[in-house]
């Protein structure tokens, strides 16, 4: 069976899904009840969470400028890429070159219906409907075969996606076929739901909203440090290494301590 199909599936709005859930998350509209239900849920237990939703996409951000500007990156595969929201890496990327390639990969047929109009603006950026746990389909997938030069290099992203996959699925694995994949000089960056297990207050956060997370929709992961660094299989990052969010090459000082659902996310970006 073939896990790249364009066949598009109907939008089911009996359940929530995961893309709708992180549209509410980030502030989006294409929403429906089902996903704001399970976002309400997450507001009980960190009321912190659209600050968390906006440092998460400020890191995108920050990493899609480094990548297209001084690392000279001019194809992205954004992996899980989400529904449009206010900046989207196609964005970012082409204001620093506008002919950089964008490919956007989402299996969730809301992003196909929404994110056609927004995600697919001009001849460089394409959306696939695939899901990314089969690497070998994913990279013979036409819209990433006919659109990307795979000889060269290219930035690969999985931003808050790889937590949404099973250790059964061996993510190791998966993100071990894309790495090596990728012609020497790509990136891979990573940001992933992080699970201190240190016995503090952010660790019981991160074991709540996992439960919580499981009980309303599944498939949600908070993993360890160990477990993170690992999905980068022998890359090297890149300083200052895999840290909170936003100390990740911050646009400027920290003026406020970071809350606990901030210190609940991890990222980093490692060169091939
Ligand atoms: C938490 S959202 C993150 C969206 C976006 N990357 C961002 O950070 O703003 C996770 C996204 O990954 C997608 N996703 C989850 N598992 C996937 C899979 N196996 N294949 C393709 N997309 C997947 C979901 O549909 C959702 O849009």
């Amino acid at each position: 069976m073939s896990h790249t199909d364009d066949a598009v599936p109907q939008i089911d709005t009996s359940r929530p899904s995961i893309a709708r859930v992180y549209d509410a998350f980030v502030g989006g509209k294409d929403n429906f009840e089902v996903d704001r239900e399970v976002y309400r849920h997450l507001l009980e237990i960190a009321p912190e969470s659209a600050e968390v939703g906006r440092q998460c996409r400020a890191w995108l951000i920050r990493v899609v400028r480094f990548l297209a500007g001084q690392a000279e990156i001019d194809q992205f595969i954004d992996l899980g890429s989400g529904l449009p929201t206010a900046e989207n890496t196609h964005q970012v990327a082409q204001r620093l070159n506008p002919a950089a390639q964008v490919i956007y990969i989402d299996n969730d047929p809301s992003v196909a219906a929404h994110g056609r109009a927004l995600l697919e603006e001009n001849d460089h950026t394409h959306l696939g409907f695939a899901d990314f746990r089969y690497p070998e389909e994913l990279f013979e997938h036409p819209v990433v075969a006919d659109n990307l030069d795979l000889t060269r290099p290219v930035a690969l992203i999985q931003c808050n996606t790889l937590h949404h996959v099973k250790d059964a699925e061996k993510p190791v694995e998966i993100m071990q076929s894309y790495i090596e994949g990728l012609a020497p000089g790509s990136y891979v960056a990573i940001s992933h739901l992080f699970a201190p297990e240190d016995g503090s207050e952010q660790s019981k956060l991160a074991r709540d909203a996992e439960e919580k997370f499981n009980a309303l929709m599944g498939s949600c992961y908070f993993r360890q440090r160990e477990e993170i660094e690992a999905l980068f299989g022998d890359l090297e990052l890149v300083e200052p290494g895999l840290s909170f969010l936003f100390d990740w090459w911050p646009d400027g000082p920290r003026l406020k301590p970071l809350t606990n659902g901030e210190q609940l996310l991890l990222g980093g970006v490692a060169k091939k």
